[in-house]
C-alpha cells in the first residue's frame, strides 16, 4: 500500500469513530473519545514524520506541510478541550462539532490538495516506501506507548 492509501485507511477509521461519537451515548462518548485521542496521535506523529517531512523538502509541497502541522495543533488544542469536558456539559456537543468540522477539512485536504501535490513530485516507488515507513513509525509509536504504561 502507498502512504496514499495508508493515509486513508486511517483517515476511514477516524470518520467511524466520529460518527460513533456524534450518535453514541453519553456514557460511551468519553470512552470513545479516549480510543479517537490515541489513533489520532499515533497518525498525526508518523504523518508529521513521514509525509510532512518529505514535504517540507519540496519547494512545491513545503506551504502543505506547514498548513498540516498547523491543523493538527488546532485539532490537538480543540481535543484537548473537550477531554477536560464532560459530554454531560452544554459545551461538549458544541465543541465536538467544531472539532469534527476541524478534522473533516482537514482530511479532505490532506487526501485532495496535499496529496496531489505529493504525487506530482513523487515517484510511485518512493510512495510506496513511505506508506511502509508509515506502518513502521506507527507501531514504533504503539510499541513505545505499550512499554511506557507498563513501566509505570
Ligand atoms: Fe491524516
Ligand atoms: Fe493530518
Amino acid at each position: 500500500m502507498n502512504i496514499g492509501e495508508k493515509l486513508h485507511q486511517d483517515h476511514e477509521r477516524i470518520k467511524e469513530l466520529t460518527d460513533q461519537i456524534k450518535s453514541g451515548q453519553k456514557r460511551s462518548q468519553e470512552k470513545l473519545l479516549g480510543e479517537l485521542s490515541k489513533l489520532l496521535d499515533v497518525h498525526m506523529k508518523a504523518e508529521e514524520r513521514i509525509f510532512y517531512e518529505r514535504l517540507m523538502d519540496i519547494h512545491a509541497t513545503k506551504f502543505y506541510a506547514l498548513e498540516g502541522y498547523e491543523e493538527h495543533n488546532l485539532a490537538k488544542r480543540v481535543l484537548g478541550e473537550l477531554q477536560k469536558l464532560s459530554p454531560r456539559e452544554d459545551t461538549w456537543a458544541p465543541k465536538f462539532k467544531v472539532f469534527n468540522e476541524l478534522l473533516e477539512h482537514h482530511i479532505k485536504e490532506e487526501e485532495g490538495e496535499f496529496y496531489e501535490a505529493a504525487k506530482e513530485h513523487l515517484d510511485e516507488d518512493e510512495l510506496e516506501e513511505m506508506g511502509e515507513q508509515f506502518e513502521n513509525e506507527k507501531n514504533r509509536k504503539i510499541a513505545r506507548k505499550i512499554s511506557r504504561r507498563k513501566a509505570a
